[in-house]
């Protein structure tokens, strides 16, 4: 990742959360719901541009014994394809190995955008045996 960018094991602000959400594609959400999911992640990090604005983002919902899920995978698009997203993973990936007892099983759902990233990184896809299956309540 350029040094014109830094990265901080934290979650964005609620403003930031719902803009990087909103300006990456992924799909909008609610003020209500940004406020309850920041705090109830296991793990989030942010990055930010040397010009103050937040950039990027990805956090980790988990148990922290054995399952962890990632999730808002985000770089808005002026600032992709800078390494931001890989850095992100890196960062999320090496806090479950710090503080996981070893057989960690990580989990996401793999938007296009985000296959190559996730196969670098070492993901393979679950399909044909399990396939991911969805709920909106
Ligand atoms: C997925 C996403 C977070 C990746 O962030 P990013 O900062 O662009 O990622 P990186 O620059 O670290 O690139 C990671 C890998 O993606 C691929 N990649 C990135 N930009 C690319 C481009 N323009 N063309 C082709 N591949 C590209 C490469 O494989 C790259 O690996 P490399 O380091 O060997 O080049 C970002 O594209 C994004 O926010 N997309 C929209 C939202 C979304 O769909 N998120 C995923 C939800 S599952």
């Amino acid at each position: 990742m350029h040094r014109d960018y830094e990265l901080h094991p934290t979650p964005p602000s609620t403003d930031d959360y719902l803009r990087l959400r909103a300006e990456s594609g992924l799909s909008p959400r609610t003020p209500e719901q940004a406020a309850a999911a920041l705090p109830g992640a296991w793990a989030s990090c942010h990055v930010t541009h040397a010009n103050g604005e937040t950039v990027g983002m990805g956090r980790v919902l988990g148990d922290g014994g054995w399952y962890f899920h990632i999730v808002d995978m985000a770089v808005l698009p002026e600032h992709q394809g800078r390494g931001i997203g890989g850095a992100v993973m890196t960062a999320l990936l090496q806090r479950i190995r710090e503080a996981a007892p070893p057989g960690a099983f990580v989990t996401l759902l793999a938007d296009p955008p985000g296959r190559p990233l996730y196969l670098k990184h070492g993901f393979t896809e679950t399909a044909p045996d399990s396939i991911g299956m969805a709920l909106t309540l």
